[in-house]
């Protein structure tokens, strides 16, 4: 399966936050496909990030579809103002949701489309009885909180996983994945049956926007620079 393309969702949480705005019309004129908006609210996750108001900002500023990542205890309070302030995705940890069947009615009662996420030490199993719901299943590759981690490589046997629940049990679920995606890895997890790359730092860390998501997208990292030196030494 080598050369799958994936769809690109680059996060702002390593974008310049003085500078949103302009980042924002980098990553979309460097090929992005999705915008990845990372709320951490300081309770479920140790961080404080954004809520609605830099949503709707952002939503007035890029036709990119919003992909909201609601790292947050109790989500169901905030999911109307997520929705108005222009989400097109908002998804949701199992382990925050006592009544995640409920929160993903309540998501697409509001026009939005709902993902489903789990941390890195919570089985897919809990996924079985939502995934024909759900819009979007989103694998965990770092325990969430921060960008710039490692992907933790067990991982990739949950995406795989994942990628047959979904198969098998015929749900519409995007497969979307976060955290420490790289270009050197993203081919692993292409094969394993991701559908949407996240990718924070690899995008916004990188001098050239373009060439990131390029080699994200390809699955591999583009081919080292021939320099002066290096022909040298040949
Ligand atoms: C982590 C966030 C990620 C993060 C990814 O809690 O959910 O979206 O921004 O950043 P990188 O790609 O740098 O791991
Ligand atoms: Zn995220």
């Amino acid at each position: 399966m080598a050369g799958k393309t994936a769809c690109i969702a680059p996060s702002i949480l390593s974008a310049d936050f003085a500078r949103l705005a302009d980042e924002v019309a980098r990553v979309e004129e460097a090929g992005a496909d999705w915008l990845h908006v990372d709320v951490m609210d300081g309770h479920f996750v140790p961080n404080l990030t954004i809520g609605p108001p830099v949503v709707e900002a952002l939503r007035k500023v890029t036709s990119l579809p919003l992909d909201v990542h609601l790292m947050m205890t109790n989500p169901d309070a905030f999911i109307g103002e997520f929705a108005e302030a222009g989400a097109n995705y908002l998804t949701v940890h199992v382990e925050t949701c006592p009544h995640l069947h409920r929160t993903v009615q309540l998501i697409k009662e509001r026009g939005v489309k709902a993902g489903v996420t789990l941390n890195p030490a919570t089985s897919a199993m809990t996924l079985s009885e939502i995934v024909r719901e759900a819009d979007l299943i989103l694998i965990m590759s770092v325990n969430p909180g921060f960008g710039g981690q490692q992907f933790i490589p067990s991982s990739l046997h949950k995406i795989a996983e994942v990628r047959a629940l979904i198969d098998r049990t015929h749900s519409h679920a995007l497969l979307e994945v976060d955290g420490g995606v790289k270009p050197d890895n993203a081919e692993s997890i292409l094969e394993a049956g991701a559908d949407v790359l996240v990718a924070g730092s690899a995008v916004f860390s990188h001098h050239d926007y373009a060439a990131a998501i390029t080699a994200l997208r390809a699955g591999h990292a583009p081919p080292p620079r021939t320099t002066r030196a290096a022909v040298a030494q040949r």
